[in-house]
């Protein structure tokens, strides 16, 4: 059985411009056990996705199952068998931290908590903040609540999206040990970021969503295959010639090109040479996760395993 089943999931918002088709069409299958990626840029329609998952709002079309629980017809116990980080912050300003991951336990039926709730607590950094307001803790820290709260029930799939947005590098790190260990002791997890290169290191399998659409889904192994297999990379002030400006991705000074072989790499620098570009810092690596995404996203590669 299927963790979560999105079953030709469609999802139409009326705004005052018109009907605004979020979702067209989306069939997705987890599987238990995995560590699942849904990746997208802006307004892809994954937080749509998962409001839809959770409950929280109702698909225009398609059906979705957790443990074959009908996320509808069966909301409490599909609810239940989910444990899900929000991307906005929201919280109730009244209470402290332990009370806020109480009130939770107590929401799911969960009684005698505590244990768990201080093992949250540590895992996540708050363990000095549990009696702090919610109204005083940083932002990130209530982003660390948010994570500590879905986990509260021990939940079998577990739900983020984009939990580490505003959170410091030291935090991300031990957050994700902590995921990574829940998914190894059998927790499925669905997690959306924009972090690809923790998306590559941490999910099995991939989902690429873009204006609504799946646009790849394949094995994040496939997926880093698919791609051109080098990155030439440098640094320049100067204006790129014609044909590798349209092949390149400039991020400031820096500029990466695609390159298939060694053959390729050294007709880039003679190109460069010849055109009198002068290039800083030069440097060749794998492509990664990053540069997929951003050639599905364009258009020129699709993968769909
Ligand atoms: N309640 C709503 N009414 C109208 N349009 C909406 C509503 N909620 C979302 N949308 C639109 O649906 C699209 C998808 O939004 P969604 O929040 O799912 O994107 P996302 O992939 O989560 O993006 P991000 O990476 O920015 O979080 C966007 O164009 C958004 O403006
Ligand atoms: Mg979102």
């Amino acid at each position: 059985m299927s963790a979560v089943s999105f079953q030709s999931v469609s999802k139409t918002f009326p705004t005052p411009k018109g009907p605004f088709q979020a979702l067209a069409d989306v069939s997705l299958d987890i599987a238990e056990g995995e560590f699942f990626g849904l990746l997208g840029p802006n307004g892809a329609g994954k937080t749509t996705l998962i409001s839809i998952l959770a409950g929280l709002a109702r698909p225009s079309q398609g059906r979705v199952t957790v443990l074959g629980h009908d996320v509808q017809a069966d909301f409490a116990a599909a609810r239940r068998l989910l444990g899900v980080v929000p991307q906005e912050l929201v919280f109730d300003p009244f209470f402290n931290v332990r009370e806020t991951l109480r009130l939770q336990s107590g929401y799911f039926g969960v009684k005698n908590n505590d244990a768990w709730i201080d093992e949250l607590l540590e895992n996540l950094g708050l363990a000095d903040k549990a009696s702090a307001n919610m109204r005083q803790l940083s932002g990130g820290m209530k982003r660390r609540v948010l994570v500590a709260q879905a986990l509260v029930h021990k939940p079998p799939i577990i739900v983020l999206d984009e939990p580490t947005a505003g959170v410091d590098v030291e935090l991300r790190q031990t957050l994700w040990q902590f995921v990574a260990r829940l998914n190894k002791q059998g927790h499925t997890v669905l997690l959306t970021t924009h972090y690809l290169e923790e998306a590559e290191a941490l999910c099995t399998r991939i989902a690429m969503l873009k204006r609504g659409q799946v646009v790849a889904l394949a094995s994040t192994s496939e997926l880093l295959q698919s791609a051109s297999t080098n990155v030439l990379r440098f640094k320049s002030d100067d204006a790129l010639p014609e044909p590798l400006a349209q092949q390149a991705r400039v991020t400031g000074r820096v500029v990466q090109l695609p390159a298939q072989n060694v053959q390729e790499i050294e007709q880039h620098l003679a190109t460069l040479r010849a055109a009198g570009v002068r290039v800083e810092d030069v440097e060749i690596r794998k492509a990664d996760l990053e540069d997929v995404f951003l050639n599905v996203m364009a258009g020129v590669q699709e993968v769909q395993a």
